[in-house]
């Protein structure tokens, strides 16, 4: 099947040709043996879900930083999550296109940079020396159904959320000097290669939200505030708080009414949102799942 609208495949021979430029190899520029600095965050402390409250406040130094560990590797193992999936929808997509286009050629690509940056995240995680923070039950039997059914602007949509929230997140972390050398190589490699999966997906789900039909794009609205859902809840595993000693519970409740947190959550979130309201992907069915997400400017969380 190949529709091929020139600019579609104008773009991907430009993000073919970036790529072959600045990609990188994580084994190869991270020094995985160096040890932690000490005194430095794992991510920036203002960023933390409990920063500011009086959990934190009661909190010594050191355990913010441990927090701040475990923070980063519930972004991490997230993100390994999210890529898991993509990699399997993708896959699909270019199973269905001429091996000869660009636009074909460059989802392979971005299969290829998806393969690094879950080896770089799982061996980041592993480093840490921290849990494995991903969803569990009906999130994971969610992530399962829409690596196997996932097509369209719902696929692109939810994809996007995840990319570019991360990214919001990471571009702060790889430029903060409080931050821990690794984490910010980290962020930086994927900041790099990221750009262009965003590129790549916004124009392909602009395409697709032209050709598409109402009924369809109603359907998808549902799931696409689900993964906004997912994503703005399940950033911060709240498993992450039992390193601090505080009840998994107790660390989720303080984070949703922390007005730092929350407008952590509106920062990182506000490009996308940006970009899927003037798509008029955000409402319909997905409407509740937004406002419950913390994403949008005037969350109703009090969860
Ligand atoms: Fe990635
Ligand atoms: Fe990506």
């Amino acid at each position: 099947m190949t529709t091929t609208p020139t600019d579609r495949d104008r773009t991907a021979t430009r993000l073919l040709r970036s790529s072959a430029e600045h990609s990188y190899d994580p084994e190869v520029e991270i020094d995985w043996e160096a040890p932690f600095v000490e005194g430095k965050y794992f991510v920036p402390p203002h960023r933390s879900s409990l920063y500011g409250t009086d959990l934190w406040e009661r909190m010594t130094e050191e355990q913010r930083i441990e927090l701040t560990k475990h923070e980063v590797a519930s972004i991490a193992g997230l993100g390994v999550w999210f890529e898991t999936i993509l990699m399997q929808l993708l896959i699909r997509e270019y199973f269905k296109q001429d091996p000869t286009a660009p636009h074909a050629q460059y989802a392979l690509t971005e299969i290829a940079d998806e393969c690094r940056h879950s080896v770089m995240f799982g061996r980041m995680i592993a480093r840490l020396g921290a849990p494995l923070y991903q969803p569990t039950g009906v999130n994971q039997w969610l992530g399962k159904w829409i690596a196997h059914t996932g097509v369209g602007p719902r696929m692109y949509a939810a994809i996007l959320i995840a990319e570019e929230i991360l990214d919001a997140l990471q571009r702060e972390a790889m430029n903060d000097e409080n931050v821990q050398p690794l984490v910010r190589m980290v962020s930086r490699i994927h900041v790099v290669e990221e750009a262009r999966h965003v590129r790549y997906a916004r124009e392909e789900l602009a395409r697709q939200i032209r050709s598409a039909g109402r009924g369809r794009i109603t359907f998808d609205k549902l799931v696409i505030g689900r993964a906004a859902y997912l994503t703005g809840t399940r950033l911060i595993d709240p498993r992450v708080y039992r390193a601090v000693g505080l009840d998994p519970e107790q660390g989720r409740r303080a984070a949703r009414a922390n007005p730092h947190h929350r407008e952590t959550m509106r920062w990182a979130g506000e490009r996308i949102v940006a970009f899927l309201t003037d798509l008029d992907l955000i409402g319909g069915p997905g409407t509740a799942l937004w406002h419950a997400s913390g994403l949008l400017p005037r969350p109703a969380a009090t969860a």
